[in-house]
């Protein structure tokens, strides 16, 4: 038990790059043009935006400042804050990403599975074969879906393991340049492709036929943006706990915000014109409705139908779909490792340890949840849906209790005063305290409510 020096970001650029590679993951590249296909194209991108530039930034602006006021991940930084009867909210924050991660690392397995069957592909090696029997046959093999699930986890775990500037930062400074190059470079050859015009059409024009009820196009995009700024998990408290106090909170948030949605829209455009004139707009929609099959299923189909540059195209996929979540589970995986190391007082190499076996544990479950246990189904799911719907139920409920301390409890002004330490500009005052004491509150139980109503299968506003 020794007590070690709180690790800190070695600049405002560190810490936007870390944010926003937290924030940058599978729920950029895989459900964001999904979500917005299924909800009205144009329509779901606007209320995205604004969503995101008034809710997401309020929200991040508050984790962000009580990591950095507390000094302290979630675990302790309430009672350190002098609350300590608001401890129990550390509590829950920490829980929903230690029950996050394991699956979120068993997907990540399948994504660094594809990436080595378009590795192999693009070296020569044999194919994929049909990618629907693919997919199938891998999530249902007795240990390749565990091994993969493994890679993934120890190779988080050991950049954690390196420490906060070494490891974390200098992972973030390779992987998100390369992340965002190959991104734009894939839309760009996306755009040229003949027909993509009708895609770009579908993704982008409003079609207010298929969002007949905007309660749920709003619903479904405030899902979505919690889940893609990383928030209500307590990563953006301990990310915030290690930030300088010279740097911005206010304008790293604004940055932080404007990447996540930039790489969102981006991946829009690269994913949904091959879909669609792949399958066209009604087999888009059926595409779309597969859920995971989209990414896992449809697009190595597209791939293949665009000859040899479409295994080069797929292969470059999937590197920046391994590099998002590797650099998303990174981040979760930090919350989980500095709540144990401030609550045991522990060394960070322990911490290490007994998160990754906590996540080989727990993943176990949802990675044979499609083979060898798939007789275990909690809730009549199989075990990764299931703790996918808790955590979608647990994640609102703790961010309306954030909201209602901040607003209530600690106060605004709290907040508004770490923001204006580091001189930052706090013209947003009176926006923000409205925000968090009301609007966000509300919003986010409509989102809790929304959610159940989808688990019971009760009324029209399930998204
Ligand atoms: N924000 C990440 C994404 O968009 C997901 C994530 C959730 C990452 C929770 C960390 C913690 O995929």
């Amino acid at each position: 038990m020794t007590k070690e020096k709180r690790a800190s970001w070695s600049g405002s650029l560190a810490f936007v790059l870390a944010a926003s590679a937290s924030a940058v993951g599978l729920g950029n590249l895989w459900r964001f043009p999904y979500l917005a296909a299924k909800y009205g194209g144009g329509v779901f991108i606007a209320v995205y935006l604004i969503l995101s530039l008034t809710l997401g930034f309020t929200l991040l602006v508050t984790e962000i400042a009580l990591g950095r006021y507390s000094r302290q991940s979630q675990l302790t930084a309430f009672r350190q804050l002098g609350h300590p009867r608001w401890n129990f909210l550390g509590v829950l924050s920490t829980v929903v990403p230690l029950f996050i991660l394991p699956y979120y690392n068993v997907i990540g397995g399948w994504v660094v599975k594809y990436f080595a069957a378009y590795a192999k592909m693009v070296s020569g090696g044999g194919g994929m074969g049909d990618p629907r029997a693919f997919y199938d046959s891998f999530i249902s093999a007795p240990w390749d879906p565990f091994v993969c699930m493994g890679l993934f986890t120890v190779a988080t775990c050991a950049v954690i393991l390196v420490g906060v500037k070494n490891g974390i930062e200098k992972a973030n400074l390779v992987m998100m340049p390369v992340l965002l190059a190959m991104a734009c470079g894939i839309a760009v050859y996306v755009a040229a492709l003949p027909g993509s015009a009708a895609g770009i059409r579908f993704y982008l024009v409003p079609d207010f036929s298929s969002c007949d009820n905007i309660g749920k196009v709003v619903l479904g995009a405030m899902g979505q943006m919690f889940y893609s700024l990383s928030l209500a998990m307590g990563i953006m408290i301990t990310y915030g706990s290690y930030m300088r106090r010279c740097d911005s909170v206010s304008k790293a948030s604004v940055r932080i915000v404007a990447a996540d949605t930039f790489v969102a829209v981006l991946s829009g455009f690269m994913i949904i014109p091959v879909v669609v004139m792949f399958s066209g707009s009604e087999g888009t929609r059926a595409a779309i409705d597969a859920g995971p099959g989209l990414m896992f299923v449809t697009l190595p189909k597209v791939f293949a139908s665009l000859g040899p540059a479409g295994l080069w195209i797929g292969f470059l996929f999937f590197v920046l779909v391994l590099f998002a979540a590797l650099t998303s589970a990174i981040s979760m995986t930090e919350a989980c490792v500095a709540s144990v190391c401030d609550f045991f007082r522990a060394r960070r190499s322990v911490s290490v340890a007994a998160v990754c076996v906590w996540s080989l544990a727990l993943g176990a479950v949802s990675a044979f949840g499609y083979g060898r246990w798939a007789d275990f189904r909690p809730c009549g799911l199989p075990a990764l849906e299931f703790f996918d719907t808790s955590m979608n139920v647990l994640t609102p409920v703790v961010a309306a209790l954030i909201c209602v301390f901040v607003g209530w409890v600690l106060r605004p002004k709290r907040i508004l005063a770490e923001c204006r330490r580091d001189g930052g500009n706090v013209g947003f005052a009176l926006f923000y305290a409205v925000m968090v004491k009301f609007v966000a509150p509300v919003l986010v139980l409509a989102i809790l409510a929304s959610e159940v109503c989808r688990i019971f299968g009760i009324g029209g506003w399930a998204i």
